[in-house]
């Protein structure tokens, strides 16, 4: 039986293309669980692995789509007809993943679709939610509280950072939403930022430390804005790492550590334990889910997906992206 994915391949010039094609259920991975897929999302990894990024996915052609949410076909540890979602592990690096109709996976990767939530609900929190959720649970598990002063989040426009921010100014933090975009100012405010600070305004060269403001930090992205936002953590802060939109390096002293007590966590979605996804999706459906959940986010299909890839690798989406994959019967 036949279905659609977006599959990258390699050109004989060596570039990477994107076009829809059809392919056989039949020749995906031999794994014992078979899902059909009615939603997947876009992630920045997508958005990697589809432009050819190796440390993401090694072979091409590929069908990209960390994120899946659909329906059980056939499984020895679900009944067909499960509402499911699977996530990270392999899917969409080198598993082919959620931007085709179906994907085989092996069962363990599988959770059933929480409740509370639709399964379109799901996908747009997508990884990206759920990456917003764990670096929240790691505030709270590390002391941050709604009293304990101001928390920034980077990247606020991006998936990880809208989602971040929404769950944070629903649960009674007070967040400064950092962004590149001038444009958004306004929106950032309407989904509960306190305010809002230009990317370049936490730039202090030179000084090892800088006024101590933030409680605490959910950075997106990496590089010189995570170390920036070390510098600026106050005493005791927790500031959390998960992204790398604006460099994998990053240089720091070791003052705001040994000066201000400042723990700086790692935040790693993709190989979570399951018993951690269950943990962090029950808080998702529940006080930490955003009231304007819903206008975060916006839907394409497949044909869509070229120009919203664009988008982000050129930093300039904003909010989430649900792919939506109908199937005829
Ligand atoms: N560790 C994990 O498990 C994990 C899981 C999910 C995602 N991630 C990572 O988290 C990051 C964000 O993912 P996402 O899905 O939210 O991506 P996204 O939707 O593309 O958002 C990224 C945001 O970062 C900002 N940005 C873009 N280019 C930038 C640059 N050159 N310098 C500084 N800021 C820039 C932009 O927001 P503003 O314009 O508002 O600043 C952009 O909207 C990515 O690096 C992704 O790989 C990691």
């Amino acid at each position: 039986m036949k279905y659609r994915a977006l599959v990258a391949s390699e050109s004989p010039e060596g570039s990477i293309v994107r076009k829809i094609e059809e392919l056989e259920i039949g020749d995906l991975p031999a794994n014992d669980t078979l899902v059909k897929v009615l939603y997947s999302s876009l992630n920045y990894k997508d958005a990697l692995s589809a432009s050819g990024n190796r440390g993401i996915t090694r072979k091409y052609p590929h069908t990209p789509g960390i994120d899946a949410a659909g329906i059980i076909v056939e499984s020895p540890d679900f009944r067909a007809g499960e509402e499911v979602v699977v996530m990270g592990y392999d899917l969409g690096m080198n598993t082919p993943g959620g931007f085709g109709q179906y994907v085989r996976v092996p069962s363990s990767w599988v959770m059933r679709k929480p409740e509370g939530l639709t399964l379109k609900e799901c996908m747009i929190y997508g990884t990206a939610g759920y990456t917003a959720g764990l670096s929240v649970m790691k505030l709270v598990e590390n002391g941050v509280n709604p009293d304990s002063g101001e928390i920034l989040v980077t990247g606020s426009t991006g998936g990880v950072g809208m989602l971040a921010l929404g769950m944070l100014a629903g649960a009674g933090y007070e967040v400064v939403a950092m962004t590149g975009k001038p444009e958004s100012f306004e929106l950032l405010k309407t989904i509960g930022a306190s305010a809002v600070i230009s990317r370049d305004a936490l730039d202090d060269p030179g000084k090892p430390l800088s006024r101590g403001r933030w409680a605490g930090v959910v950075d997106t992205a990496g590089g010189e804005i995570l170390a920036n936002a070390l510098k600026s953590a106050k005493y005791g802060a927790t500031v959390t790492c998960c992204g790398m939109v604006a460099g994998t390096d990053f240089c720091s002293s070791i003052f705001p550590f040994i000066l201000r007590g400042v723990a700086l966590l790692g935040i790693d979605a993709a190989q979570s334990p399951m018993d951690v996804r269950k943990a962090v999706w029950r808080r998702l459906s529940g006080e930490w889910k955003p009231r304007n959940l819903e206008s975060l986010h916006s839907t394409c299909g497949l044909e869509e997906l070229e120009g919203k890839i664009m988008s982000m690798l050129a930093g300039r989406s904003a909010g989430r992206v649900v792919v939506s994959l109908p199937h005829q019967s």
